[in-house]
Parts: structure tokens; sequence; C-alpha cells
């Protein structure tokens, strides 16, 4: 296909240059009601751009001019026979694959360490969760992958179980052997899944592992706006397989997207794409050049160590992308949590999340430079600074999976009532807990607390950090079931 086309920005640049007398939603015609302070900053022509399923710029729930052109070449370019543009993230993305899977009981597998969109799938379409746990990559604290072997396990103890989801690549570039996967699981005739949320820009570089729908994955999303340049929230899900049935899949993309889908987040990603088809491969090369410097930069600090291709073949994990710089400052006794908030408080360097162990900073290829010499300027500052620092004991990424007692669809659905925090211990909990980044739940709505899952979200109650699920917030109090 030509990929120099871009069909949804020519159609809406098109309709711009009309200009009709507008009487359709959205009520700020073009730019003209648009708060003149927000104007002034931002200038005019991204909101001549925010328009609707006019005559010229099709409809994303029934795609069959611009956008489908639009899809239809992010298909060939990811090598998927069909895509479909997402306007609610990766989230939805997952939660769609997981309803088409597995719904009413029948059974899906899921790794511990997936997303919480995994779980709202499960919830929404009442699938019933088979956990599979990824390793633990013991010397960093990480989740490593799933492996063939796992899941050759799982399906001996659950041959009726219709579909496999992988983390893949995880927030830390952990990447699974999904050519394995992929054979495991079309042997048992069930769909692999991949939440490629973070892996768009695998595709596009042989010095990066090969991208799920290229190792024979079914279904990948990809949070387009994580790794390339569309806006915030614009994702697309990939399909290559013949055990999906599109239908349903499309029945169920209308159950989980609004039914105003932003042109602004579909342009984006009509641009994305044709912005990584052009230079895809010089891009991501570019990236991997300078994470691959700075960690090599990183790795000369003394108290320091930026992970690197030396933890793959361990703990499940296939392949690294090293893109992804974990950094740790453990040796100096400094957690990850306070590398991250010193970063940002003092230097003014802001790294996406952080862990007990190990911050991580994303390199992409619109970082320059410049952006990473900073980032090793203040380490080197900080490990200066803390260079007696006792070591940090080691620590897993996530407390075990507590006791399974009801789905998950029917605890969220079930009748709760608050109790106090500290008497949560024994009570099956009526909600999800995911501390936030990265959105993975410690407990699911029907897991009886634990004692290990208590302290662990206990720490990051008294650190303050981001809970997303909860009722209370504060978690003073935890939703049961009696
Ligand atoms: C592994 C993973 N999957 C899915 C998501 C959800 O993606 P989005 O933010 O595009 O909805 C995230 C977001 O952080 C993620 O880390």
């Amino acid at each position: 296909m030509d990929q120099d086309r871009t069909p949804l920005f020519d159609a809406i640049s098109e309709y711009d240059e009309r200009r009709p007398a507008y009487f359709r939603i959205p009520g700020h015609r073009f730019e003209n009601g648009i708060d003149p302070k927000f104007r002034e900053r931002v200038g005019d022509e991204i909101f001549k751009m925010d328009l609707t399923e006019t005559p010229l710029t099709d409809d994303l729930h029934n795609a069959s001019g611009a956008i489908k052109e639009a899809e239809e070449l992010a298909a060939d370019l990811w090598g998927a026979e069909y895509t479909h543009f997402l306007v609610n993230g990766s989230t939805c993305g997952n939660q769609t694959m997981i309803i088409t899977t597995a719904n009413h009981g029948q059974k899906v597998c899921i790794p511990r360490n997936a997303h919480k969109s995994a779980l709202m799938g499960l919830i929404i379409g009442g699938g019933k969760p088979v956990y599979i746990m990824p390793q633990i990559e013991e010397e960093w604290g990480l989740h490593g992958g799933i492996t063939p072997e796992q899941a050759e396990e799982m399906f001996r103890e659950h041959p009726d179980c219709r579909g496999l989801m992988v983390v893949s690549p995880t927030y830390y570039g952990v990447i699974s052997d999904i050519e394995g996967l992929a054979e495991v699981c079309h042997r048992h005739g069930a769909v692999l899944m991949v939440d490629e949320a973070h892996g768009a820009h695998c595709y596009f570089s042989d010095r990066l592992p090969k991208g799920g729908i290229q190792a024979g994955a079914d279904m990948c999303v990809q949070s387009i706006h994580k790794v390339t340049g569309s806006f915030t929230q614009s994702s697309m899900l990939h399909v290559n397989s013949r055990l999906v049935d599109r239908a349903f899949l499309e029945a169920n993309l209308h159950l989980v997207q609004s039914t105003s889908p932003s042109y602004l987040l579909m342009t984006s990603l009509d641009m994305a794409r044709h912005d990584m088809a052009m230079r895809g491969a010089e891009m991501v090369d570019e990236a991997f050049e300078l994470a691959h410097d700075a960690r090599a930069e990183i790795n000369m600090i003394r108290g320091l160590r930026c992970a690197g291709k030396e933890i793959e073949g361990h703990a499940g994990i296939y392949k690294l992308d090293e893109t992804r710089l974990t950094i740790s400052a453990a040796e100096i006794g400094i957690t990850g949590f306070a590398l991250k908030k010193m970063l940002f408080e003092e230097y003014n360097v802001d790294v996406e999340l952080a862990d007990y162990r190990n911050a991580l900073a994303i390199v992409t290829f619109a970082n320059r430079r410049e952006d990473l010499d900073r980032l090793v300027a203040s380490l080197t500052d900080i490990a200066a600074t803390y260079k007696d620092g006792k070591p940090l004991p080691k620590a897993s990424p996530l407390p075990p999976q507590p006791e399974y007692v009801l789905s998950p669809r029917a605890a969220y659905f079930g009748e709760t009532k608050p109790i106090w925090w500290e008497d949560a211990v024994g009570h099956i909990s009526g909600e999800m807990i995911a501390p936030y980044p990265p959105g993975i739940p410690v407990i699911y709505p029907g897991e009886r607390m634990s004692q290990e899952v208590w302290d662990y979200l206990e720490e990051v109650r008294l650190r303050k950090g981001h809970l997303h699920g909860p009722a209370d917030p504060d978690l003073n109090t935890l939703q049961i079931i009696e």
C-alpha cells in the first residue's frame, strides 16, 4: 500500500477548507466557540480538526471511507490482517480481547502482572480467569516473562481454556517468547492475545525484538501514544487470526468505546502511522542508540546499575527492549521511589515510574541526546552524594496471589460493605486495588485479603502512592463481601 497516504488527515483538511455552515456536534464550531485564553495558547488549527462523522470524515463504528483506509494502512504497516483504531486507549483494546475470547464462565488465562484493563474485561464479559504467575527476576525484583512451558502446563490443567494473554513488552521492556507461546496456544486451539501497550516501535528495527504480530500472536493491542507520536488515549488493536470472530470483536468494540470518538485522536493515529512508515526505522534506531549510550554511562557510575541484555534468558525473559532504562541505586540504599522523587524535585528530570528497587526511564525517538545527558549527570550527582549508603534488601515486585473465592464479576456486582483497613486481612475484597503506575492489581474483587497483600498495600498507603480501584482512595476502609 502507499504508506505516504494520510486519508483521515486529508479528509479533515478538505472539510475544513469547505467550511460549511455548521449545525452539528461539537458545539464549538471549529475554533469559534473555544475559550480565548485556550485559543491564544494553542492556536486555532487543532480546534478546526475536532470534527464529527461528517459526509467526508467516515464513522469509526462502521468505517467505510477515510477511517477504513487509515486502518488498512496501519494493518499493512504492522503486518496484521485488520486493525481497529481505539479512542479509549489500550484499556478498551484489552477489554475487547478478553470479552471476545471468553465470556459467561468460559476460561481465559491472565498473567498476574496484567494491567487492570484485563480484569475489567473479565468483569464486563464474565469470563473465568485462570491465573498464571510470571517468573520473578530476583536480581532486579522485576517480573520476567511467561514461558511456553508454563503455557503448556496451564493447558494440561485447563484444556478448555480459550486463550492466553501476555504482557509483552512489560513496562520494563521484558519480552516473552511469543513465537513459542503462539505455537502452544494454537496447538490447543486457543488464542494468543498480547498486551503490547508498550511495544508498537518493536516492528521497526532489527535491534529490537520482534513485535507480537510478527511473532505469531492472534491479537495485539498497542498504545501508539506511549511509544510513537499519537495523542494520549489513542491506540490500535491488530488482529491476525482465523480463531477470532471478527463480527463479535467489532460488536465488543462498540461496547467499550464512545459513540463520539475524537477525530483528533484518530487523525493523530493516522499521522503517527504515516510517520512510522516514512521514518520509523531511523527513529527507532535513534532511540536505541540514545538508550544504549546512556545505559553504558549509567553502568559506569559507582553504586548505580542499569539493566541490559544480561538479564535475557533468565526468569522467562526472552528478550529485552533496550530502549527502556531500568535504573537501580539499591546498592547505595536508595529506593526507586526516592530516586524518582529526587530526580524530579532536585534535577527537574521526570522518569515514568518507580518500584522499591528501580526507577524506569522510557526513551523514545523523540528524546534528544541532551535529555539523556541530563539524566546521566543527575544520576552521577546523586550517586556521589549517597555513595556511603547501605544496600537495600531484595524485594519481590508483587505479593503472592491471594486466595480466589468468587469470580471477579460476581464479586464486583455483589453486595459490599466498608470495614476499617486495619481489620481487612481474611475478608473477601469487593474491589480491585492497583498501585498506579503500573496499574497492576495486587488483589482482584473476590479474592481473600492476605497478610502479604495487606503489608504491600500498607507500604503504598503510607507512602501516599496512587491507588486505583478502592472506593476510599486513602484506603482507610476496604469494601468487602460478607
Ligand atoms: C501493560 C499495559 N497495558 C495496558 C495499558 C493501558 O493503556 P492505555 O493507557 O493506552 O489505555 C497500560 C497503561 O499503562 C499498560 O501499562
